[in-house]
């Protein structure tokens, strides 16, 4: 007998170009922090479609403000004005301190254009500066300039030549930061929580030479939030965290709960140097994902979901410090709020199957690290029963390493 999964999986692989390697798992409705797949089976979700489903799935206020809005008015391209727009960027303004944002429709799109705006701004000067500092286990996208700065040599090797000045130092290391920054820097790039690189968390000492240096060097700093951002760390933004000062930021993912779109936020000072025509995106904070980005905003800052993070952060992290004591395959805990990795002594890949296994749904990311990033709207109860899952799932996988 055919079972759904047999079915999809089968035209996907005469049809779908497989650059994605898939878990044998078809979900097909979400409620919450839960999933259901094609045979009825509930999982927990601990991954929020890496990052995304911030509001959990099938949010009602979501589900209805994106419901009226198509049933309204969608998309008008970016000729011409509509409401929406610039309340977005007015809250995001408000929540950063960078007061101008450019709107894209995902996260790689937001890094390209914090890249190119920080090309521009030195061209507008009269110096133009091209050479970009970015950090070993960086993750940016996939795009060609945001592939650029990222490090990882599977991910560039076969498309290169990529955008050429691009030196990679290692994470954490304030003296390797000082010897590479010149007055030849464009901008430095950094996610202030590295997050496909394995939840890295930068130190305040290398964020305060991130500071020190563009100060000396009149080097900008682009803040790469895409999955460090909007509430992820319980924080609207890690860099603040940090005390980091950015020019730039991006920021995607989270930001419209599952409706693509991203931003590149600047400062007043790289907005001067930018003209019309500089960059723009046909779909690019159209009514639609605007809509959603502003409910999104909505129940993160008014509707307490920043606070309810503060509460539910420090019990997940106490749980899940707890679990990993129990395991021997567990080297590390890292992150904050409801960004979560645990280093293993193995390959992580085996527990993401025996995880599902067990109904709840992790990720492996940096080869060795378990990539916990749960809707920010969990409790602590939903919170213990999925620890429990993952528990079962490590002892498991450590089992037989
Ligand atoms: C820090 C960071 N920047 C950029 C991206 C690229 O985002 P997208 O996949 O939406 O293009 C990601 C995706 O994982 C990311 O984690």
């Amino acid at each position: 007998m055919t079972t759904v999964i047999d079915d999809v999986v089968g035209r996907e692989s005469r049809h779908v170009l497989q650059t994605y390697r898939r878990q044998p798992v078809t979900f097909v409705r979400g409620q919450g922090v839960r999933l259901f797949d094609a045979e009825g089976r509930e999982y927990l979700d601990l991954l929020s479609g890496i990052g995304v489903a911030a509001l959990g799935h099938a949010h009602r206020g979501l589900a209805r403000a994106i419901s009226e809005q198509a049933d309204t008015l969608m998309h008008t391209s970016n000729l011409f004005f509509h409401p929406l727009q610039g309340q977005l960027a007015e809250r995001l303004a408000n929540l950063s301190g960078l007061p101008r944002a450019f709107f894209c429709n995902s996260g790689t799109e937001a890094v390209e254009a914090c890249l190119k705006f920080a090309r521009r701004y030195w061209y507008t000067k009269g110096e133009p500066r091209a050479e970009f500092i970015a950090l070993e286990e960086s993750f940016h996208g996939r795009t060609f300039g945001s592939l650029s700065v990222t490090s990882d040599e599977h991910y560039r090797a076969p498309f290169e030549p990529l955008v050429p000045s691009v030196t990679f130092i290692p994470v954490n290391q304030p003296a390797a930061l000082k010897a590479a920054v010149s007055v030849r820097t464009a901008a430095i790039i950094a996610e202030p929580v590295q997050g496909e690189g394995g939840v890295r968390p930068l130190t305040p000492a290398f964020a305060a030479a991130i500071n020190e240096t563009c100060a000396k060097t009149g080097a900008l700093f682009i803040a790469d939030e895409v999955q460090s951002g909007l509430g992820r760390t319980g924080y609207p933004f890690y860099f603040k965290a940090l005390g980091l000062k950015p020019h730039l930021v991006s920021v995607g993912k989270a930001l419209g709960g599952g409706v693509p779109i991203g931003a590149a936020l600047v400062s007043q000072d790289v907005a001067d140097t930018i003209s019309f025509g500089d960059h723009g995106s046909t779909y690019g904070g159209n009514l639609l994902a605007c809509r959603a980005a502003l409910c999104v905003l909505d129940e993160l800052v008014g509707g307490g979901l920043l606070a309810h993070i503060g509460r539910v952060g420090p019990h997940f992290e106490q749980q899940l410090k707890a679990m990993a004591a129990r395991h021997s395959i567990v080297k590390d805990v890292r992150g904050g709020g409801l960004m979560w990795g645990l280093e293993l002594s193995c390959d992580a890949a085996p527990v993401v199957p025996a995880a599902l296994e067990r109904l709840v749904v992790v990720n492996r990311t940096a080869e060795t690290v378990v990539r916990l990033l749960p809707p920010l709207v969990i409790t602590e109860t939903e919170a213990d029963e999925a620890l429990g899952r993952l528990d079962a799932a490590l002892g498991a996988v450590g089992a037989g390493a």
